[in-house]
């Protein structure tokens, strides 16, 4: 199987990067490689490696900086994973995507199934929710995974920046009003890996049956103050941190220029029922995660 695997720098990229060869044969490839805002050069790179299966881990992601730069946030977002799905239907090739728990605007009380209905309150959420209506348009044999709060233990996540600030405040004031489900991107590359394995052969076949928008996170929910604690209590080198008191603080204290969904924990059981697989706890896999 030739899989093509786009945004391999990326927290879930980098992790997919390293699960999938056992799978198949990959061309994983970075910005450089395939510019998602050059839709040409996506098309082109498909073209060259008549894949078996696509899978985009590539996104605009920066939450606040979208607002000021929508035309690009949707180009990657929305436009990319529209040419990808239409490409695959093409070639006879699975696609598998990902999309966000920002999709809703947070005002439930209990977590979203599929069937809620979407109301993006920022650029980010809405340039996603177009991507998940592209992808359903042009695909034909596709999975789009909408997850939620994806860390992994390098570069920029929730994570590495609580274990930064601890080091740098006594105090740390962090927003309890925001509720998630905390995943970790090898979590979700294992797990995308086992769907495929567990569907193969006859992937195309399978994956057209099952077709459609899952929530996939993190078992369990949370809310930010609680993850920081667990954070620091599971952190290896404790005697580094200066921290002494973890504070709850509310999201009105901190303004930034997106808005933020409020209550965005997904419920997975669809998933669930119809792979027979679901994520572990947030809290186990934190554990494991920052155990190295
Ligand atoms: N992070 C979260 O909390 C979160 C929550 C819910 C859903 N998700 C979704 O989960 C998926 C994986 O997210 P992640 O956290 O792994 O994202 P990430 O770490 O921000 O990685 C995104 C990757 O996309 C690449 N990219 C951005 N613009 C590009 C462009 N114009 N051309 C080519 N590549 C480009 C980046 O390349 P560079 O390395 O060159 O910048 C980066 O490698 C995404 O679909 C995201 O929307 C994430």
């Amino acid at each position: 199987m030739n899989i093509v695997l786009f945004g391999k720098n990326g927290q879930l990229g980098w992790e997919l990067e390293r699960s999938l060869p056992l799978l198949g044969n990959l061309t994983a490839l970075d910005r450089e490689e395939a510019d998602l805002c050059d839709l040409a050069a996506v098309q082109r790179a498909l073209n060259e490696s008549r894949p078996d299966l696509i899978i985009n881990a590539s996104a605009y992601t920066e939450v606040d900086q979208a607002e000021k730069e929508a035309e690009q946030a949707i180009k990657v977002n929305a436009l990319a994973p529209g040419i990808m799905a239409e490409e695959s239907r093409k070639l006879g090739a699975v696609f598998i995507h990902y999309s966000t728990d920002y999709v809703f605007d947070g005002r439930k009380d209990s977590p979203y199934t599929e069937k809620d209905p979407t109301n993006p309150l920022n650029t980010y959420g809405k340039s996603k929710l177009m991507g998940e209506e592209n992808v359903r348009q042009a695909g034909d044999s596709y999975l789009i995974l909408r997850t939620s709060w994806v860390y992994s233990l390098r570069g920029n996540s929730f994570v590495n920046k609580v274990l930064q600030w601890s080091r740098q405040n006594k105090t740390l004031n962090i927003v309890r009003d925001q509720i998630g489900n905390p995943t970790w991107a090898r979590s979700l590359a294992e797990m995308t890996s086992l769907i495929i394995a567990q569907n193969n052969p006859d992937l195309y076949e399978h994956v057209r049956d099952k077709c459609g928008i899952y929530h996939l996170a993190g078992s369990g929910y949370t809310s930010r103050f609680e993850w920081a604690q667990h954070i620091l209590a599971y952190d290896a080198r404790q005697s580094e941190q200066i921290v002494e008191s973890v504070q709850p603080a509310r999201s009105e204290e901190f303004r930034t220029p997106a808005l933020r969904p409020l209550f965005s924990a997904l419920d997975c059981t669809h998933f669930d029922n119809t792979f027979g697989l679901q994520l572990p706890s947030w809290k186990l896999t934190l554990e494991l995660a920052m155990a190295g």
